[in-house]
């Protein structure tokens, strides 16, 4: 079974030289690896030294290193699905043209590429270096919410749609599909599903986010960690990147040292489950495969760097007394901000603009929510049994 590592973290703090840095190491040690950039603003060339462009290129033996280009795909690979899409959404055939203009889709697109990569089986190892973590969260929710609109607009089937048609056309604006097209959008449908089940696989997938000890990354990486819980990534590794080292002791750096020293601490206590790998400042640039195998010698040494580390589970339902109990781990996000809406089959939570909706199973359908407190930065909500 192949591995998908997904590196991630604000602009700027190093994620495609760490990324890299991992390729190189696995495939240095026998994986058949592939290291694919989804960031728009590629860089994997300048870091290899050579082309490398949407059709990829070998960069040393067993890896290849690809930049996706989200637009070429859409033609290319994901023809009929762009299809789909047109046909369900005729407006945008009109404007250019293009699909880009939905928030999201290009994302989308870079995943199921990177979903049909792994499928073939080519590869023991897929490192993923992403676009900047706001980015990288909507690409990341997309799957999840993508089959939501397709299961609450295409719920019941080909007879169905015939029926809902006149219904859905004034309401939502969507043309739908013909029986032809149908296939397209039942497959888009299944792929996405597929899609959100291959990154939320913690056999297969995980995140790893990459830091700087600096105010507002530190403050970034703590939300983005409460994100990727909320929306069931296996987030198992941190990487603080840029450490001043101790010999740089002219007295400018000394209050930086103190300063990073601070921030290192705190990002320690916040991820506290998460294995945290440090890494130097060094004095040049990274680039070049000599200097990213001498940043993975020097650093990446721990042992099971490539497996899926276990961490606390983010979302557990456990029985009660008189009922059940679902617990969201949820570090950072303050009691205040979180808003909990109860479905018929389904708890919609809010925090800041995020939301999200976690499907009940359907073993809580004669269960209603009866409270809820935030404890050790868990969530539990407490569901009691109301009969029919
Ligand atoms: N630990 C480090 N020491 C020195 N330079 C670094 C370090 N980490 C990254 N860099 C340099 O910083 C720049 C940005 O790094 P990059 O990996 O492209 O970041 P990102 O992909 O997050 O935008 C590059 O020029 C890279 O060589
Ligand atoms: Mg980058």
């Amino acid at each position: 079974m192949g591995r998908i590592m997904i590196f991630t973290g604000k602009g700027g703090v190093g994620k495609s030289s760490i990324a890299a840095a991992h390729a190189v190491k696995a495939a240095d040690e026998g994986m058949r690896t592939l290291l694919i950039s989804t960031d728009m603003a590629h860089n994997l060339g300048d870091l290899f030294l050579q082309p490398v462009g949407r059709e990829g290129a070998a960069v040393a033996e067993r890896l290849d290193a690809l930049e996706i280009d989200p637009e070429y795909e859409m033609e290319h690979d994901f023809h009929h699905m762009m299809e789909a899409i047109y046909e369900m959404l005729p407006a945008i055939r009109s404007q250019e043209g293009s699909l880009s203009m939905i928030p999201g889709v290009e994302e989308l697109f870079s995943l199921l590429k990177v979903k049909q990569i792994y499928e073939s089986g080519k590869y023991d190892l897929i490192v993923v270096d992403c676009a900047p973590t706001g980015e990288t969260l909507s690409l990341l929710k997309f799957p999840e919410l993508a089959s939501w609109y397709m299961e609450k607009f295409f719920p019941l089937g080909k007879v169905a749609m015939k029926v809902m048609r006149p219904i859905v056309r004034p309401l939502f604006q969507i043309q739908l599909p013909n029986g032809k097209a149908m296939n397209d959008i039942e497959n888009l449908y299944q792929q996405l599903i597929e899609l959100d089940q291959l990154l939320k696989n913690r056999n297969i997938s995980s995140v790893r986010l990459v830091a700087m000890p600096e105010k507002m990354v530190v403050e970034e990486s703590k939300r983005n960690y409460m994100y990727l819980n909320l929306y069931h990534f296996q987030m198992d590794g941190l990487y603080i990147n840029r450490i001043l080292p101790q010999e740089a002791d002219a007295a400018f750096f000394t209050r930086w040292h103190q300063l990073q020293e601070g921030y290192i601490k705190e990002l320690e206590e916040a991820f506290g489950n998460v294995p945290i790998c440090r890494i130097p400042w060094y004095d040049t640039d990274l680039n070049g495969i000599d200097a990213l195998r001498k940043l993975a010698g020097e650093t990446l040494q721990e042992d099971h760097l490539f497996d899926v580390r276990k961490v606390v589970d983010a979302e557990t339902y456990k029985k009660t007394e008189n009922g059940y109990e679902l617990c969201l781990y949820l570090p950072f996000a303050e009691k205040d901000e979180i808003e909990l809406h109860e479905g018929t089959m389904e708890v919609i939570l809010k925090i800041g603009n995020f939301k999200r909706d976690i499907m009940l199973p359907s073993v809580l359908s004669k269960y209603r929510i009866n409270g809820a407190e935030m404890k050790d930065q868990t969530l539990h909500i407490h569901f009691e049994f109301v009969g029919q």
